[in-house]
């Protein structure tokens, strides 16, 4: 049997961090794979690469998703938001101050993950998004800690700064409502 395997490329855009991007990619490359061999963006990590740790979370039109898991070329024309599109001319985003403020982190492997899902989390609750903890399924969600463990349990920390992760978490949304409901880079703008 014929082992080799000649690799399929396609044309695709990505805008990146507002940045369009024009590449060919081998239409097995998942989204994480060409945005820190392609086009240069590690700030996203490896941990697992199978979907189980949420180092590689990015925004993905909006939401979040595992970049290990998304294969690029389906996701031709998309907009995707990483960790380093966060921040916005040198200011963190609300997030961002929320973990320096609280030490969410020790050893930073997971934090970019943890950095936009946080993010997305502060979005989900402010459109109403209930999780599987969701006493209320009427009212916009609360993020107390119970929501947040829940919601933040897609991203795995193997240091162990559950703790600070979860205070940046519950300070990040007080300064968004406080904010007027801005989240993640647009609060970075104002
Ligand atoms: S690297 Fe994607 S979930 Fe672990
Ligand atoms: S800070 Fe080290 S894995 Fe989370």
């Amino acid at each position: 049997m014929d082992s080799e395997v000649t690799p399929i490329h396609a044309d695709i855009t990505l805008t990146v961090n507002g940045q369009e991007h024009r590449l060919t990619t081998d239409t097995r490359a998942s989204l994480l794979d060409v945005l820190r061999e392609d086009l240069g963006l590690t700030g996203s990590k490896k941990g697992c690469d199978h979907g189980q740790c949420g180092a590689c979370t990015i925004l993905l039109d909006g939401r979040r998703v595992n970049g290990c898991l998304a294969l690029a070329v389906a996701h031709d024309g998309a907009e995707i938001v990483t960790v380093e599109g966060l921040a916005r001319d040198g200011r963190l985003s609300p997030v961002q101050k929320a973990f320096v403020d609280h030490d969410g982190f020790q050893c930073g492997y997971c934090t970019p993950g943890q950095l936009c899902s946080a993010t997305a989390v502060l979005d989900e609750a402010e459109r109403g998004w209930p999780s599987a903890v969701t006493q209320d399924l009427g009212s916009e969600p609360v993020l107390d800690e119970d929501e947040i463990r829940e919601r933040m349990s897609g991203n795995l920390c193997r240091c162990g700064a559950y703790v600070g992760i979860v205070a940046a978490v519950k300070d990040a949304a007080a300064r968004e409502k406080a904010s007027g409901g801005k989240t993640g880079r647009e609060a970075a703008e104002a």
